[in-house]
């Protein structure tokens, strides 16, 4: 029985097949409706989201199979008390495979050591995001046609921000990729993200502040909002919150084929001006993001590729 916690749980091989089959299942949907006839996944979420469940719950309908689950701590018995550990034992009853959410850090990792059914981590605090990652490199790939020799600039809250974590860790593996880490001071990478992935791994990487100087050599530009519930005090968000807003102005100073990339949801980071941009790729990853999790899906359940 197999796990996704962090993106490194798949071998740059496994991702590969990831991607193939999610393009097949993008070309040749309906040949895939009834490959989990009769499985059930559960959608344990005790964090709001939108996106990462209802592409889960699009993904797992779209193979025939079912879904149960919450979609706030409040609405589980979390609110009176259960333990992450004994819900999983109870849930591996009643579904074949669960996608948890939850605020904590390594949450996802403790109900993978007590679970009977496979775990997908759909987030664990500032920590990791490891299905968005697999959305964000299916989308960099039908883009580009490639992982390698390109420059990202990833924007924002680089601090808190769990898909900018997982998504360095996902690209450091694949040859000539510079990061360009765009962030106010207080909100720059983990040090353990410099220190343990960039650094360790010699990959060419520069941190600044300002955006309109680092666009023109972007040949991916990867936006994240500042996250008001990780902060501490109100100050500081609103401080912080408006730092960067990418607009029709400044896309002029990017290649003619930059993507823009975003997780979503978005709040003033990307004018809606920007939208129209061929260059603005965030609804297209979001569509993305159902195809890649029906491949993760049948792939932890160990479903046969259907003729
Ligand atoms: N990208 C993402 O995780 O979005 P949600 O928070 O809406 O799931």
């Amino acid at each position: 029985m197999r796990h996704l916690l962090n993106p490194l749980d798949l071998s740059v091989e496994e991702i590969d097949q990831l991607i193939d089959l999610a393009h097949d299942i993008e070309h040749h949907l309906s040949k895939y409706s009834h490959v989990c006839d009769g499985k059930k996944l559960a959608t344990l979420f005790y964090e709001p989201s939108t996106r990462t469940r209802l592409s889960f719950e699009s993904a797992m309908l779209n193979l025939g199979g079912s879904v149960l689950g919450f979609s706030s701590a409040d609405s589980s018995s979390a609110a009176k008390g259960e333990s992450v550990a004994d819900t999983i034992r109870v849930i591996s009853c009643y579904a074949d495979i669960a996608a948890m959410r939850h605020p904590k850090e390594g949450a996802a990792l403790v109900a993978s050591q007590f679970a009977g059914i496979p775990v997908i981590n759909a987030g664990d605090g500032g920590h990791q995001h490891p299905t968005q990652t697999l959305t964000d490199l299916m989308t960099i790939h039908s883009l580009k046609g490639t992982f390698s020799n390109m420059t990202i600039g990833m924007c924002g809250d680089l601090k808190f921000g769990r898909t900018v974590h997982s998504l360095i860790e996902a690209m450091v593996r694949y040859p000539n990729v510079k990061f360009v880490l765009i962030s106010p001071d207080e909100l720059r990478v983990p040090s353990y993200i410099r220190q343990d992935v960039l650094l360790a791994n010699h990959i060419e990487f520069k941190e600044v502040d300002n955006l309109d100087e680092a666009l023109p050599e972007l040949d991916i530009l990867y936006m994240t909002r500042v996250q008001k519930e990780r902060f501490f005090n109100e100050e500081d968000y609103v401080r912080l919150k408006d730092f960067y807003i990418l607009n029709k102005k400044k896309m002029k100073l990017a290649k003619e084929d930059m993507y823009v990339l975003h997780p979503l949801p978005r709040v003033n980071e990307i004018s809606v001006e920007v939208d129209n941009d061929p260059r603005a790729a965030y609804f297209r990853q979001a569509q993305y993001g159902v195809y890649i999790r029906m491949a993760l899906i049948m792939t932890l359940l160990e479903v046969e590729k259907p003729c």
